[in-house]
């Protein structure tokens, strides 16, 4: 399903109004959640109808897509935080059935492993939560020859780099390298996804992603392999 709103606002509502439902529906629903700008909008609106008692979590469960690696704990930009700070620490969500990779595991491949059996022993996330990186990237799946399946460890490419440098007082010397991500399989094997983008710098990279051919050059294109995405894009930021 595609659907174009005029406002970032507009679609972060219908993108709430699709997880609540979801959660009532379900109450243990399992949601695959994303970080950066573009779904901050939709936990406002979660945050918000928990409050007024129209949403429970105190039984469901999360998985996020990445993590920054080498980032201390204490690091506001480390998405651990991002989402204790934009999300959790707002809603009645019992915080151990949260989980994001560990950017600090000391044996990285062992901690892919470990993030991949959670994903499995889930039977992957009821609704994923997807923003798009301007290079089509999903999670931290940057372009390249192949879509990987499981969750691995990568390098961040240069325009990604400049791209969230903006989190980190615009000095990309001290935004990390290297990250975890969800692979595309993990990503793949939610039951239902939601990819959400907005504004002018996002339109292109959107479509090619939608309805341009599907290539690991800008994974987000595989999505048009699943049978229940949904599409949303605001013309306005
Ligand atoms: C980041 C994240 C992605 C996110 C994307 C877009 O690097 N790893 O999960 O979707 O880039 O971010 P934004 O929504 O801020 O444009």
């Amino acid at each position: 399903m595609y659907r174009k709103f005029n406002t970032y606002t507009e679609m972060s509502e219908y993108a709430a109004k699709l997880v609540i439902e979801q959660v009532n529906n379900n109450s243990q629903s399992v949601l695959g959640l994303a970080t950066g700008s573009t779904p901050l909008g939709l936990y406002q609106k979660l945050i918000e109808e928990n409050r007024n008692g129209k949403v429970d979590f105190s039984k469901v469960s999360s998985i996020n897509l990445d993590e920054y690696c080498g980032l201390e704990k204490t690091h506001s930009q480390s998405y651990r935080n991002f989402m204790n700070n934009n999300l959790f620490d707002h809603i009645n969500i019992d915080i151990r059935k949260t989980n994001v990779p560990n950017g600090l595991a000391e044996d990285i491949d062992e901690e892919c492993k470990r993030y991949d059996k959670v994903i499995e022993d889930f039977g992957g996330a009821d609704i994923q939560i997807l923003g798009i990186g301007l290079d089509g990237h999903i999670g931290f799946n940057e372009p390249c020859e192949e879509f990987k399946k499981g969750t691995s460890y990568i390098k961040l490419d240069e325009s990604t780099i400049e791209a969230n440098a903006r989190f980190f007082d615009n000095d990309i010397s001290k935004v990390p390298t290297h990250a975890i991500t969800m692979g595309i399989g993990g990503i793949m094997s939610a039951k239902k996804i939601i990819i959400m983008a907005s504004g002018d710098k996002k339109r292109d990279i959107f479509e090619k992603a939608r309805i341009g051919k599907i290539t690991p050059q800008v994974q987000a294109s595989i999505l048009q392999f699943h049978k229940d995405v949904v599409w949303l894009f605001a013309e306005k930021n």
